[in-house]
């Protein structure tokens, strides 16, 4: 067999990535190959910390090389390997506004749309819709990231399936991808046993770090799981990202909708437009059809009526749902066809039609003459 040439090799693995990166491995410059007139061999770099990475790359390259005779051999990047990687994974840009330590959403050209998903109080389905919505929005071709911001709950890595924490890249964190999203949460700080305490500050320190040093890349939407509207958190968010549109959850009875505007009275005191209601737990759906109004009805239009804004989606209660999320494959990917899926990935579709939140723009203004 007449032996590749290093050109050739590289071609052949070119689509190999590291699943936390967007870029493939040969394009991050993490592959060495070394071709003498008597073997090949292809050595690639992999961030250290997570072996399951280093055994998808191990089998991608031996699928490919191996049936040409080319030796492979995954290895962890050192110190050196890892900053070099850290410049790559950054432009100078980035760089620069990370050095003054600017949340890379905060900037005013930044494209990224930020939707926060809010509610007056837990157990509404806030994390629920977070993150099938963030789902949606992925396979509907964003690239998407979601933040788990609610520091009285993270329940979003569970709920993705996925409790692998970011790795460190030199001085970048790099947020695990799941399912071709982003996820960023606080509980990859903290572990799920011990209630936060922290103070102001610290949670402060900690959003700010969790913004700042994380390679985000340019996401086109990031879907926030917001933490309860008032308090510390709150403040910090609005502050870290001011451009966040708020759609606000509920559940159905008429009585919840109160504690919901509480929410969306809140995120207008902190000058973030609210831009619409999700009704959540709407009707339960038999598999005969039947529906039953299990919370009852007409919250979310009590809701949005008070608002001024429209209700952008009503999720069903289903079992897929809720199965979903405490096994970690959201109702979305693992069951589609679900109509809690079905009406999530129109709520989907509907906040991508309602476009950018209008930002007041003081350069645009008229000028009088
Ligand atoms: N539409 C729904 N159908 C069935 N179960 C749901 C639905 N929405 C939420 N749940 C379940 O209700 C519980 C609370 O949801 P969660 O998303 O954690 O709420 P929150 O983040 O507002 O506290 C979870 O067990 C979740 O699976
Ligand atoms: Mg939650």
């Amino acid at each position: 067999m007449a032996r590749l040439d290093e050109a050739a090799i590289l071609e052949r693995i070119r689509d190999v990535t590291d699943p936390d990166f967007d870029a493939s491995l040969v394009a991050l410059g993490l592959v060495d190959v070394e071709v003498s007139r008597r073997a090949a061999r292809v050595i690639a770099h992999v961030v250290p910390g997570s072996s399951g990475v280093a055994d998808a790359v191990r089998s991608s390259l031996r699928e490919r090389l191996e049936p040409v005779g080319v030796e492979t051999s995954v290895e962890f990047l050192d110190e050196e390997g890892l900053q070099r990687l850290a410049e790559r994974l950054e432009t100078p840009q980035q760089r620069a506004a990370r050095e003054r330590r600017e949340p890379p959403f905060s900037r005013a050209e930044a494209s990224t749309r930020i939707l926060g998903v809010s509610s007056g109080k837990g157990g509404v389905g806030k994390s629920s819709i977070s993150v099938n919505l963030a789902l949606a929005l992925a396979a509907s071709g964003a690239r998407t990231a979601i933040i788990d911001a609610d520091v009285y709950g993270f329940s979003v890595p569970k709920m993705l399936g996925e409790e692998r924490p970011p790795r460190v890249v030199g001085d970048l964190i790099v947020p695990p991808r799941v399912r071709g999203v982003r996820v960023m949460s606080l509980g990859f700080f903290v572990d799920d046993a011990t209630p936060v305490i922290w103070r102001g500050p610290m949670l402060h320190a900690t959003l700010q770090q969790f913004l700042v040093d994380v390679a985000w890349g340019e996401p086109d939407d990031l879907v926030v799981d917001m933490p309860p509207g008032t308090g510390d958190v709150a403040l910090s968010l609005q502050e870290f990202l001011p451009r966040t549109e708020v759609y606000v959850v509920t559940t159905p009875q008429p009585a919840a909708q109160r504690v919901a505007q509480r929410s969306a009275i809140a995120a207008r005191k902190l000058k973030l437009p609210v831009r619409g209601v999700i009704e959540n737990m709407s009707e339960f759906v038999t598999d005969g059809g039947q529906r039953y109004a299990i919370f009852g009805r007409g919250g979310g239009d009590v809701l949005a009526a008070a608002l001024g804004v429209p209700v952008l989606g009503r999720i069903p209660l289903t079992m897929a749902l809720r199965e979903g999320g405490d096994e970690g494959e959201p109702v979305v990917v693992a069951h589609p066809q679900d109509p809690a899926a079905v009406a999530i990935r129109e709520l989907a579709a509907r906040i991508v039609s309602l476009g950018h939140a209008r930002r007041y723009r003081a350069d645009l203004r008229i000028q009088s003459r």
